[in-house]
């Protein structure tokens, strides 16, 4: 999605802005451009396409000379991808200039309003209409300015703003859509996620819904919405600078994917003491915990496959009722929740616009809500009643791999730790479990070692037109997630089914050297899943079995196999998806896909 940063101090801005602007690439974009003040007034460039066309256009910043300036990644949502519909927007008389995160849902309404009185308007955004508006509200006073345009637009933004009679100060405004400050010694920047500014300053102002920040080179102010000042406090970003690098692969997705094991350690390892899950963090009480008869699972892409494999977990071990949602399907089909509700919502971002509205949508009816996201201080973090973070790290590569792999660590926490309070399981199957869960790093460290096969597996099978993924149980769960990350950033045609399903119709697609995936990890009903090995094969098509290592020298029907450590049956989709990100990642790679940023895709999708 769209991405913002910003610039004041005594450095040339524009290189500053375009190297911020390449660390936010891995937002999604389809236009860049930037606004910067120099002596000879402000000046704004801007085009479609990659950051690489706007920096020949500038000569990587050396032709766009000053020290004040905002800068944009735009994901086209109101207008298609042009130079004219890129950001920043500016307004008619050419006072304003804006970067604009977010939909601005009255933009239209407000537009014409506009219009009556004699604005010209040229490009199709709704950013436009808050440049114009501010032009046209403005009567000297910039706060003022900014504070009643906020009054008077709906939806959601995080903007960055200048002013061409202040051309010493840059402006912030948000409301549901994130924005951070960053201090710096004699400089001060915005922008609209810490990878950006990361290597100019780690101590950050996290901006609240209604602030509005205003920046010079020494000093950062905040007022609320009835212009009072506030004080914020700085956090220190600890994270390393070569976390939100590539640190020597060629991809993020494959230095993700390979950060796993560490990942999966820094989420599970600080919250086993002795033995025993202790969540600290969260507030849900025993009483309220025995209290819940019904639990919704809801969350979009990865992130619901993650509800899939917990709705098998839950209902296994706990023996309650479990929905598992997608967030927009969710939020608009009335679901039966109370107060005895639990609703469980995941997501790496915390700013899915479809997730956080299915989150109040449940709240409104008056279920807890706990939520499992990886970014500390996200929107959906911050409306829950409680949060569990994930401690992934940064999440570059738009496949999410690590995200899906600590959210399913913290998903197996909170089934074995409410198992507990419960009394649900014995305390030697408990003890198991958890044994089996501490020991969950080391066995995706295991898988993760035999990438060279898969990748010759991969280079046999990348001009496939179609695949097709299937398992029965959780091992379903895991081939939703297979088919999806294969299909994300390689553009293979592919679709997941359960074993039982095949018959029903998806059976008539396999044809002479069609591949199937089978998972076959789930013990109970390995026989079953070999029976529909057989019944594709009988078809002509070709299969690979992701199996157990227990099935090592073992007849099966696949024809290739590749085998993960035994582990407890709901945890198995953490091993069985490994070779799988693998298999997506090398026939992507195969296929020369640009798999960090596969086309048409967003990282964080905060636009419903
Ligand atoms: C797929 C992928 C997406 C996200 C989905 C939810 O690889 O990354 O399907 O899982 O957009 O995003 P979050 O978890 O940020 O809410």
């Amino acid at each position: 999605m769209c991405g913002i940063v910003g610039y004041i101090g005594d450095r040339e801005v524009s290189p500053i802005l375009l190297n911020g602007l390449e660390k936010l690439e891995y937002r999604g974009y389809d236009s860049a451009g930037v606004a910067v003040y120099n002596n000879t007034g402000m000046h704004v460039v801007k085009s479609k396409g990659r950051l690489s066309v706007l920096s020949e256009l500038l000569h990587g910043g050396t032709d766009l000379p000053g020290t004040v300036g905002i800068g944009h990644t735009r994901w086209a949502t109101h207008g298609a991808p042009s130079d004219i519909n890129s950001h920043p927007q500016v307004s008619d008389g050419g006072k304003f200039a804006v970067v604009h995160n977010g939909i601005i849902e009255n933009y239209l309404y407000l537009k014409n309003h506009l219009i009556k009185r004699g604005i010209h308007f040229v490009s199709d955004t709704d950013t436009e209409v808050v440049a114009q508006m501010l032009e046209y509200y403005h009567q000297g006073d910039v706060l003022d300015t900014i504070l009643k345009v906020a009054s008077k637009v709906e939806g959601s933004y995080a903007l960055g703003i200048i002013c061409e009679e202040h051309p010493d100060t840059i402006y912030a405004v948000r409301k549901d859509s994130p924005l951070i400050i960053g201090k710096g010694e004699s400089e001060n920047f915005i922008a609209s996620d810490i990878p950006a500014i990361l290597m100019h300053t780690r101590d950050i102002y996290r901006m609240n819904d209604g602030e509005v920040a205003v920046l010079s080179k020494n000093e950062v102010e905040f007022y609320n919405h009835d212009k009072e000042k506030i004080e914020k406090v700085t956090e220190r970003i600890e994270w390393d600078v070569d976390a939100a690098e590539k640190g020597g692969y060629e991809h993020f997705m494959m230095k993700e994917m390979f950060e796993q094991p560490e990942a999966i350690r820094k989420t599970i390892s600080p919250r086993i003491h002795d033995g025993k899950i202790v969540l600290d963090d969260i507030a849900l009480t025993v009483e309220k915990i025995k209290d819940i008869d019904k639990i919704f699972i809801v969350a979009c892409g990865t992130a619901y496959h993650v509800g899939v494999v917990g709705k098998y977990a839950f209902e296994k071990i706990l023996r309650l009722p479990v929905e598992v949602d997608v967030a927009s399907e969710f939020r608009y089909r009335d679901p039966i929740i109370t107060d005895k509700s639990l609703v469980i919502i995941i997501s790496q971002s915390g700013e899915t616009a479809d997730t956080l509205a299915a989150l109040r949508e449940a709240k409104k009816h008056g279920a807890y809500v706990l939520s499992i996201v990886n970014v500390v201080g996200s929107t959906i973090a911050n409306e829950s009643d409680d949060v569990l973070y994930t401690w992934a790290g940064p999440e570059i590569a738009v496949a999410s791999t690590k995200a899906y792999s600590t959210q399913l660590a913290m998903m197996y926490m909170i089934v074995l730790y409410m198992a507990e309070q419960m009394q649900a399981v014995s305390t030697e199957e408990l003890n198991q479990y958890i044994a089996d869960l501490e020991s969950l790093p080391d066995k995706v460290a295991q898988c993760l070692e035999d990438k060279e096969t898969i990748q010759y597996f991969a280079s046999k099978h990348f001009n496939a037109q179609d695949m097709y993924f299937i398992g029965r149980n959780v091992d379903y769960a895991a081939s939703l997630e297979a088919s999806l990350k294969l299909k994300e950033i390689s553009y293979i045609h592919s679709e997941a089914y359960t074993g039982g399903e095949l018959k029903h119709g998806p059976i008539s697609l396999i044809e002479d050297n069609t591949l199937v995936i089978a998972i076959c990890t789930y013990q109970r009903l390995f026989d079953k899943m070999m029976s529909n090995v057989k019944e594709v094969k009988a078809r002509g098509a070709v299969v690979l079995g992701i199996l157990t290592e227990d099935k090592v020298g073992v007849q099966t029907e696949a024809d290739h196999a590749f085998f993960v450590p035994k582990i407890a049956d709901f945890m198995l989709p953490s091993l069985s998806i490994i070779p799988l990100q693998l298999f997506a990642y090398y026939v992507a790679s195969q296929k020369g896909c640009d798999i960090d940023k596969p086309r048409n895709l967003a990282k964080s999708v905060t636009v419903e």
